[in-house]
């Protein structure tokens, strides 16, 4: 038997019971794939199943606010997603009356819709012959057929995708991308598989020539920048200054003012900077209490941040709304200032 049809077997045998796979509306199968493309299985059901309870089809999606939506994404973090996600629902809504297109081109055009993800609505919802390409996909194909050629790359990104589509099964296409995709997840996964038990061991280039922990290859390492933020929680009289952020990966979010260094500071060295200084110059204000450090990675960048919690006897900052301080859980915050919040038992 060849590989497609021994991966398909396995599925059977193997697969998770997932709510997405139960079904072929193509919003649902849009919404869970939005969800796990940052965001493992466990973490992201709760979420899948509050949206479509809360948004049962795109139009009521499409309708609900930034905030609304960006609240119910909270602790799911990588908010684009959340962004991208209202506005194309309203798009749908808008130009093609609320129905998801079932054509892979438009699909594709999307905001926040890659070819991964055009791919899998298309097979999922469709049973169109897409052939999905993630990093599970990208793994097992490394492995089995031995591809050493870098996969973040104009070339391997062809290669992989030109096999995944050849090894694509075209009468069924969406078992046949849900098992490659589940057999990445749960068998040939990246750190120490467990090959003995493995159905694909006689042919595995990889497993037979001992290379299983070197592949898949990259050839960019992934630039991190390290930043170092202190986020002020200044209190005056009861209330909390907040804004809503208008650009990077934070946009929609509301947030405290923070000061950003390249170093890492000391709280004297925070109090001393020119920042701090000009921030506040024509403030009063006194340090109640600064938390430990908060380490948060993301893809791209790594943050080091401290909270200040400040209490103002006089201050004026443009810019900023005066929110109660029994409000403050109602707005949607940044992953990282939600960890805060836990920290101090507000959450
Ligand atoms: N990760 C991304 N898409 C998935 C899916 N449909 N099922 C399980 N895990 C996934």
């Amino acid at each position: 038997m060849g590989f497609s049809n021994k991966l398909v077997n396995w599925y059977q045998a193997n697969k998770r019971n997932l709510p997405w796979r139960h079904t072929v509306n193509a919003y649902h199968i849009w919404l869970a794939e939005i969800i796990l493309q940052q965001t493992r299985v466990l973490q992201g059901m709760p979420y899948y199943l509050a949206f479509i309870k809360e948004f049962p089809n795109i139009e009521e999606l499409a309708n609900a606010s930034e905030d609304k939506v960006l609240k119910m994404w909270q602790g799911l973090g990588y908010y684009s997603r959340a962004r991208n996600l209202h506005f194309t629902a309203k798009d749908i809504a808008k130009n093609y009356g609320g129905k998801f297109p079932n054509d892979y081109q438009k699909i594709l055009k999307f905001k926040g819709v890659g070819t991964y993800t055009a791919a899998a609505i298309s097979s999922f919802a469709f049973n169109m012959p897409y052939a999905v390409v993630d990093g599970n996909v990208i793994r097992v194909l490394s492995r089995v057929f031995g591809i050493d050629t870098p996969f973040d790359t104009t070339i391997g990104k062809k290669k992989f995708h030109s096999l995944a589509q050849q090894l694509l099964i075209k009468e069924n296409p969406a078992i046949y991308n849900q098992a490659i995709m589940e057999f990445g997840a749960l068998q040939c996964v990246s750190k120490s598989p467990d090959c003995s038990i493995c159905l694909m061991q006689d042919f595995c280039e990889a497993y037979n020539v001992n290379m299983i922990n070197m592949l898949p290859v990259r050839s960019k390492r992934i630039k991190v920048k390290n930043r170092f933020l202190h986020f002020l929680m200044i209190k005056y009289n009861g209330n909390i200054f907040l804004r809503k952020r208008k650009k990077g990966i934070w946009t929609g979010l509301y947030e405290f003012p923070f000061l950003e260094f390249k170093h890492r500071k000391s709280e004297k060295e925070v109090l001393n900077s020119e920042d701090w200084l000009n921030f506040f110059k024509a403030n009063k204000l006194d340090v109640c209490l600064v938390s430990n450090e908060f380490v948060h990675v993301l893809s791209h960048q790594k943050i080091y941040a401290q909270f200040w919690q400040l209490k103002a006897k006089e201050i004026s900052l443009k810019e900023y709304e005066l929110v109660p301080e029994k409000d403050l859980l109602n707005y949607p915050v940044s992953r990282l200032t939600e960890k805060y919040f836990e920290s101090i038992k507000l959450i």
